[in-house]
């Protein structure tokens, strides 16, 4: 940043906006999601051909071949959602009642939601600080004789270490599926995601960087994976099989046409936003070095290109006179800022996870067990903080204003 118009900026005004000043900024950062006359001509195309249902229709088909094809999968499989796509998947793998998956605290509770409504136990390992994706090492501490999948997840667009991933799940013959609701694009030593593990799962809802409001994906490599998938997808048909047969017992998790229409566009459009997310990270991250106590989240070296779905930073309180990270994200907003608190607290202790689980595992005859600690998890739940993605769609000056606000807050709290 200029430092110049820096000072300019901070000397016009140094009382907070949540104490009556002027906000740093008052105008909006870019609206999500966006569209064009392309998606108009799309649904409208839709709509005149009569055919809305996937099955005989050519969107939805073109789509998954699209989006498997830019993620260097051989197989693609919509679905409703992101959530269902994870169930899916686990329901493909043969995940049953009273196995155990290991997953991340640190994510969406649809991660952790959808082993139990499949029956199975979800096991909490904790983070790595650097990118808070799931540590390895603690993965595989968690084995037991019940583990049977692993479902990390790309968390806000870095990928987790698929290397050391894939090296604990083939040593222990465990499916490894990927959760990448948030990280279409993203590349890990040198690779798309999505296709790393035996499966991987997509989420088109609204916020995503790839969005049809609602919808989901799952890319395998393995035509047996994807079989199974596509069956559970299509309430239990076989591909080849007649209509009213059903050799699986599953719902429908179909995705319409209009979807795959608006997906299509939407997919055109990620390259370019991607591109333009990193190059603007790269620049904010670059600029916040100057605010004491906010310091973006590094990364892994070996992550090749983050998906940027939010851009993280480590709040240090006592920078901030000891305020809170819930106490800085209300004065950012004031100013104009939406900067926001991340998630709670781990999965691992949300109430309606400790409960299902404990219910499960009563049902089986097995002891209770105390929530999986997740210190690093923990760290993260305090002083964990994000800026959505659609605002790394915006001009460098306009990421001027989040260190303008943030440096306003500081010098306020912190002196
Ligand atoms: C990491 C993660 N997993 C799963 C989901 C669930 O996706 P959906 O909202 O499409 O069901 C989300 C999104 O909200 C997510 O962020």
């Amino acid at each position: 940043m200029d430092h110049l118009a820096l000072e300019d900026h901070l000397a016009l005004e140094s009382q907070l906006a949540l104490e009556g000043g002027t906000p740093v900024r008052t105008a909006p950062y870019p609206a999500w999601p966006q569209w064009d006359a392309q998606e108009e001509r799309a649904l409208l195309e839709t709509l005149r051909s009569g055919n809305w249902w996937a099955p005989p229709g050519n969107q939805v088909h073109a789509f998954e071949r699209a989006f498997a094809d830019y993620h260097e999968a051989r197989y693609g499989i919509a679905c409703t959602n992101g959530s269902a796509a994870i169930e899916i998947a686990l329901r493909a793998a043969g995940v049953d009642w009273g196995d155990e998956v290991i997953t991340t605290p640190y994510t969406f509770i649809a991660t952790a939601a959808s082993c139990l409504l499949v029956g199975a136990i979800p096991r909490f390992a904790d983070l790595l600080p650097n990118t808070w994706n799931l540590d390895p090492d603690q993965v595989e501490a968690l084995i037991t004789p019940r583990t049977k999948a692993i479902l990390p997840v790309h968390i806000a667009g870095e990928p987790a270490d698929m290397d050391a991933l894939r090296a604990v799940a083939r040593k222990h013959g465990l499916v490894l599926i990927e959760d990448a609701a948030q990280a279409h694009g993203a590349m890990w030593n040198g690779h798309k995601i999505g296709a790393l593990g035996d499966m991987g799962t997509f989420s088109f809802q609204a916020s995503k960087n790839v969005s049809s409001g609602e919808g989901g994906m799952i890319l395998t490599n393995s035509q047996e994976w994807a079989e199974r998938c596509w069956s559970i997808v299509n309430v239990g048909r076989s591909p080849e099989g007649a209509f009213y047969q059903h050799v699986n017992l599953a719902s429908n998790y179909r995705l319409a046409e209009w979807m795959g229409a608006v997906l299509r566009v939407q997919l055109g459009r990620l390259e370019e936003q991607t591109e333009r997310r990193l190059a603007n990270a790269a620049y904010l991250a670059e600029a916040l070095s100057v605010v004491p106590g906010l310091t973006p989240v590094p990364g892994d070296p070996r992550t090749t290109r983050n998906a940027y779905h939010l851009f993280r930073v480590w709040y240090d309180p006592q920078a901030f006179g000891g305020k809170s990270r819930e106490a800085f994200s209300a004065a950012m907003e004031a100013e104009g800022i939406p900067m926001r608190a991340g998630y709670p607290e781990p999965l691992s202790r949300q109430q309606v996870i400790v409960q299902r689980s404990a219910y499960i595992r009563q049902r089986l005859g097995l002891p209770a067990q105390e929530p999986d600690p997740c210190p690093v998890c923990e760290d993260v739940c305090r002083r964990g903080m994000w800026l959505y993605q659609s605002l790394l769609l915006a001009e460098q000056s306009d990421l001027d204003d989040i260190v303008a606000a943030a440096i306003k807050v500081q010098r306020a709290w912190g002196g």
